[in-house]
């Protein structure tokens, strides 16, 4: 412990203590000056670099001690160039893409006084009503932990006190992706098995990778809500996985223990909250109570000193004693050509080709209809961009710019609400005298993100019609999906062409969906989430255990002896087997689906050892997957190879498939890579009252997606 915490602790009088505890929630500038001066140790950004080292002059100059404030801000995709969504981030398969947009946030943010993001969001979540998915990384745990760790690091690079690097927060402490229906704020039943399999490895990534802060979930977790869960914040974040950090709490999390009938009142919250490990409440819960609700006796001094400790080492690790201000000369305040360029190529990168009958990429088109309501619209920016004034362009601009001799007709479809008969007919009319028709279609920003949750994932209004009305004129006709969520596409595929998946990109979106029109980017993201048949079939993930009565249509289960014809390959006729009559079997399309434009051949795959050792350190790698991957097409391109593996025998029940691995790899035309993908022993174990690998065969697959994979058995002794 650094002397100068210790000094500051021995020093400090319990309100002072207590201020120290508390962030004030998107203040106006007036308000948050007089509670900094009131002993306040965190606030919202103000939001501009004088305001904040206005305010850090309040708390240095006009209080006791001078302790100088955390400045929180929700930057979850960009400060000032607002790169794609965090599921399109997750989309592209590259943890090196999202450290590098982490730490373009990081640096804009930091320049204007931002020390502390609310971010990484480290849910996994397989219900896609869920609004939040877009903040997200997915399904996956293990996709969704390489890329909470890559963010971490993004953010914060070796040193917090870098004019470039801010704190992260792991974000929302545990099970918020798992609310019941899909529905915001909802509480989650969920076993130790469900936690410590799905829900805690990516805050365990977090930890790992030296994440600064932890936000707890505003869920409960079989029936105790996150903000008073004992066990799993002091027990198991900060006692089993040690972790030295910040927890800070939801907005209002505290108070909204009293509706949800754990707490008599607001005192009573704050108690069991702090009780539990909160270190910070935001919302200001404990400011409207009096001295008497929170005196020494109610609350555990020794638990206080500690919360207290946690909070000054952040903000010393951050520099802050030595400087808590910012060269306002040096704020960025818009975004450069460099960080435009970065979030253009991550918009293309994350963006997922569904279908493709060969029309796209477009060779040199003389005429294209463009059409939707993402034809003349600039909402490509996706949540949780309020904050900087940022803006994007429209692709009807973009296109029309770079193509001036392009014979290019707008129809815009109008606003997804108003879109009508006569706009259809319009779209539908100006289609049929050009030789490709792109509808513009999607989900406006503000039906994902927080309190976004939908019951129906079908593209709002008249969209589909839309769509079904031009592809109708026998114009090839592709649809650029502008969406935060997985949707139910059923009603429209298989009318079109081509659909490519382009997510809320962020600044530069409009003109990434161009390059990727044009073939001058590739789509060759992977879905980080499956998109459903229909909204009955969720939650839907690749990654379901077996039943004891599995349909299948083929597929590699065989079961010996088995008498009825309840087991084995193709089987989905047999009317006892688990499935819905009324749709065929699995997702429209899995977790990892996706191609590009360019096409690849996969050599056999190789291990580096087909038995391995069961007993050793949980990320030691214990052997390596390569395989030779052949551009076969007349274009560079990217490969994303993904290793699944099913553990054939285990003594609880196991995922069907599980991603231990991937690797993103370009390839020039005509040449041939060699992908070499590590494996790690915790990817091959699994959770019996801790992590175990249980001897015995494990089959692997390997491919460019879930369905095209080849198979190599391996076996852990
Ligand atoms: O960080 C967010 C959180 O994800 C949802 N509630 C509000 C917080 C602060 O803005």
């Amino acid at each position: 412990m650094s002397s100068r915490i210790d000094e500051l602790v021995s020093r400090m009088t319990w309100d002072e203590k207590l201020g120290q505890l508390q962030i004030v929630f998107r203040p106006n500038p007036d308000d948050a000056a007089a509670l900094v001066r009131r002993g306040i140790g965190s606030t919202f950004w103000p939001p501009s670099a004088a305001a904040t080292n206005a305010l850090q002059r309040v708390a240095a100059e006009e209080t006791r001690l001078g302790i100088p404030l955390l400045v929180g801000l929700d930057v979850i995709h960009g400060q000032r160039t607002i790169g794609p969504i965090p599921l399109s981030q997750a989309a592209a398969f590259d943890p090196g893409l999202v450290r590098e947009l982490a730490h373009l946030a990081a640096r804009e943010a930091r320049s204007g006084g931002v020390t502390w993001t609310f971010s990484p969001m480290a849910d996994v979540s397989r219900d896609p009503r869920w609004g939040r998915v877009s903040e997200g990384f997915g399904e996956d745990p293990l996709l969704t932990s390489l890329l909470v760790a890559a963010m971490v690091e993004g953010y914060q690079g070796d040193d917090l006190s870098a004019p470039d690097a801010i704190a992260a927060t792991a974000k929302h402490f545990v099970g918020y992706g798992a609310g019941e229906g899909g529905r915001d704020y909802n509480g989650a039943d969920l076993s130790e098995r469900a936690l410590r399999t799905v829900h805690l490895p990516p805050f365990d990534a977090a930890v790992r990778a030296g994440a600064a802060s932890v936000m707890a979930a505003f869920t409960s977790v079989s029936g105790i809500p996150m903000h008073a869960h004992r066990r799993l914040l002091t027990d198991l974040l900060k006692g089993e996985w040690g972790f030295g950090g910040v927890v800070v709490g939801d907005a209002e999390g505290v108070a909204n223990l009293v509706p949800h009938g754990v707490a008599r009142d607001v005192p009573d919250a704050v108690r069991q909250s702090y009780h539990a490990g909160l270190d910070i409440e935001m919302g200001g819960a404990p400011l409207s109570l009096t001295a008497d609700d929170l005196a020494p006796g109610r609350l555990d001094p020794a638990r206080i000193d500690d919360a207290v400790r946690r909070v000054l080492r952040l903000k010393e690790a951050l520099g802050l004693f030595e400087n808590p201000y910012v060269d306002p000369a040096a704020e960025i305040t818009a975004p450069d050509a460099a960080s435009r360029a970065l979030v253009r190529a991550a918009a293309a990168r994350g963006s997922v080709l569904l279908q493709n009958d060969g029309v796209l990429p477009l060779v040199d088109p003389r005429s294209v209809l463009l059409t939707g309501p993402y034809a003349t619209s600039t909402d490509h920016l996706g949540a949780w961009v309020q904050f900087f004034g940022a803006h994007a362009g429209t692709v009807a601009d973009d296109l029309r710019a770079r193509r001036p001799d392009l014979d290019l007709i707008v129809e815009e479809g109008a606003d997804f609400l108003s879109l009508d008969d006569t706009g259809i007919a319009a779209a539908a009319e100006a289609a049929r005298h050009v030789e490709i028709a792109v509808v513009l279609a999607g989900e406006p920003s503000a039906l994902s993100g927080e309190a976004a949750s939908r019951s129906d994932l079908a593209l709002p209004g008249r969209q589909e019609d839309l769509i079904r009305a031009v592809a109708a004129t026998g114009t090839p006709t592709v649809v650029m999906l502008v969406t935060g969520r997985p949707l139910v596409v059923a009603g429209w595929i298989d009318h079109v062409a081509a659909a490519v998946v382009v997510w809320h990109g962020g600044t530069e979106a409009p003109a990434a969906i161009v390059d990727l029109l044009l073939g001058e980017a590739e789509p060759a993201g992977r879905l980080p989430m499956s998109f459903p048949r229909s909204v009955g079939q969720v939650p839907i993930h690749y990654a379901h255990e077996n039943t004891g009565r599995p349909a299948t249509t083929g597929g590699t289960l065989t079961v010996e002896h088995h008498d009825v014809g309840l087991h084995g390959p193709g089987n989905v006729e047999n009317k006892y087997t688990s499935k819905y009559l009324d749709l065929p079997l699995g997702p429209r399309f899995a977790f990892g689906h996706g191609s590009g434009y360019a096409r690849f051949a996969h050599e056999a795959p190789r291990v580096s050892t087909s038995i391995f050792s069961a007993e050793g350190p949980r990320d030691e790698t214990v052997l390596t997957v390569e395989i030779e991957v052949r551009n076969v097409s007349n274009r560079r391109g990217d490969e994303v190879v993904q290793v699944f593996a099913r553990d054939v025998v285990a003594t609880v029940t196991q995922p069907v498939r599980r991603l231990i691995g991937f690797a993103r790899q370009t390839v020039d035309a005509g040449a041939t890579a060699t992908v070499t993908i590590p494996v790690r022993r915790e990817c091959l174990a699994l959770w019996r009252d801790g992590w175990v690998v249980e001897p015995g065969a494990f089959e692997l697959h390997v491919g460019g997606s879930l369905d095209a994979t080849q198979v190599v058995m391996i076996a852990a002794e």
